[in-house]
């Protein structure tokens, strides 16, 4: 507790400025600090990026700026079922971890580490374990940055034809 009482000096402007966070930040600067910290080795953002991690191309719909500053901040927060993980144990011992796109009673599907789909029947899968946490590295970014990254990725919205 001691750091964070030395570091409030600063929190004192941070904490008048949240109110207007989704507004402050610079989307063109959300970017480039998108572009240079790594994030599309997980995600894909329109035509760039993995599809390893969940797909940020139509994110500002879906979430809003509050959700994304905490999944920036804080990722272990909060998974949404539609972003878990599964580590898949087959009969023969080995393992395949990956994102998960379907699960019923037959079979489960998966995004491997590769970006390779899998597909697996359940008779031939010894067991599986839903991973909710640890999935997404905390990125090192400054509050500024992550303002910036959360006006850029809510400025990124579905406006294609249907
Ligand atoms: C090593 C892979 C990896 C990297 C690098 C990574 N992410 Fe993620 N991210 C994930 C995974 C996996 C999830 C889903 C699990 C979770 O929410 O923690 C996720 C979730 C998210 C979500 C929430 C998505 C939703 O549907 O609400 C956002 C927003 C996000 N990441 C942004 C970023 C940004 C911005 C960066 C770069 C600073 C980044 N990620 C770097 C893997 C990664």
């Amino acid at each position: 507790m001691i750091a964070s009482s030395v570091r409030c000096a600063a929190c004192v402007l941070a904490v008048a400025a949240v109110p207007l966070f989704a507004q402050s930040g610079d989307a063109a600067k959300g970017k480039a600090v998108v572009e240079s910290n790594g994030c599309l080795r997980c995600h894909r953002i329109g035509e760039n990026g993995s599809r390893t991690g969940p797909n940020l191309s139509e994110i500002g719909d879906k979430r809003s700026a509050e959700q994304l500053k905490t999944s920036i901040t804080d990722p272990d927060a909060e998974v949404l079922p539609e972003n878990r993980f599964v580590a898949v144990t087959l009969k023969d011992g080995s393992v395949v971890r990956g994102r998960i796109l379907n699960h019923d009673a037959m079979s489960v599907q998966l995004i491997d580490g590769k970006q390779n789909l899998r597909s697996f029947l359940t008779a031939d899968i010894r067991g599986y374990t839903i991973l909710t946490k640890g999935l997404m590295p905390k990125p090192n970014l400054t509050d500024e940055q992550v303002a910036d990254v959360v006006a850029y990725l809510s400025s990124l919205k579905g406006t294609e034809a249907p």
